[in-house]
């Protein structure tokens, strides 16, 4: 199970203090949002150059924006492991993940919770990776939607060929993590319980599971 720090959660104040307590995790999530697509602000490229200037941890960006292309070539030269794109947030799908693809980063495409898995039928073959919100995009801290199971069940049974990394994002915790992975996830977006935890080795274990 592969484990992505949602930087959301960090603390804003220390951030480089906060990133070396979690360094243990297999990516940085960095939820880029533009007070449009989501109600809320985060970070711009000038805290992720930084990022990428300061640690070898790959970065899995999440772009909760609308115009996700103006974000990608903000993000383009960072060489980061992921861009992901909502499906919600352009009329160019297609396009959009082809875009990401021809500059040498793995495309990933995202669901909110209320979006039917239907609209990864043409898309689905083209992407690196697929992202499905258990809450509502915006905020840390929230809890994790529990009809997220059916639609991950329902993910594996409907593209039982897909290949590309499965990623889930939001409320995740000790208690919800092997429901995931029994589900068949195997990329979990953790913010709050992994930042608020007393000792993030002993979280990065609980959430890893025993292999
Ligand atoms: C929500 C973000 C998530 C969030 C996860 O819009 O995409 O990455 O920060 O944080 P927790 O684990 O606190 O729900
Ligand atoms: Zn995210």
């Amino acid at each position: 199970m592969l484990i992505a720090a949602s930087l959301l959660s960090a603390d804003f104040m220390n951030l480089k203090a906060s990133l070396e307590r979690v360094l243990g995790v297999d990516f940085f999530h960095v939820d880029v949002m533009d007070g449009h697509f989501v109600p809320n602000l985060t970070f711009g490229p000038c805290v992720l150059k930084n990022l990428h200037a300061h640690f070898d941890t790959p970065l899995d960006i999440h772009l909760m924006v609308e115009n996700p292309l103006f974000f990608v070539d903000l993000c383009k030269d960072l060489q980061p492991a992921f861009i992901t794109l909502h499906a919600e947030s352009t009329p160019h799908l297609h396009r959009s993940v082809h875009y990401i693809k021809n500059l040498g980063i793995k495309a990933g495409v995202s669901l909110n919770p209320a979006t039917p898995l239907c609209a990864l039928d043409y898309i689905i073959q083209d992407v690196d990776l697929i992202l499905l919100m258990s809450v509502n995009p915006g905020f840390g801290g929230q809890s994790f939607i529990p009809l997220s199971f059916e639609k991950i069940k329902a993910f594996r049974a409907r593209f039982p060929h897909y290949v590309g990394v499965l990623e889930v994002d939001g409320g995740i915790n000790a208690h919800n993590a092997p429901l995931l992975r029994a589900c068949g996830v195997n990329l979990l977006v953790v913010g709050n319980y992994l930042f608020s935890h007393a000792n993030p080795t002993h979280a990065l274990q609980a959430l890893r599971g025993r292999d």
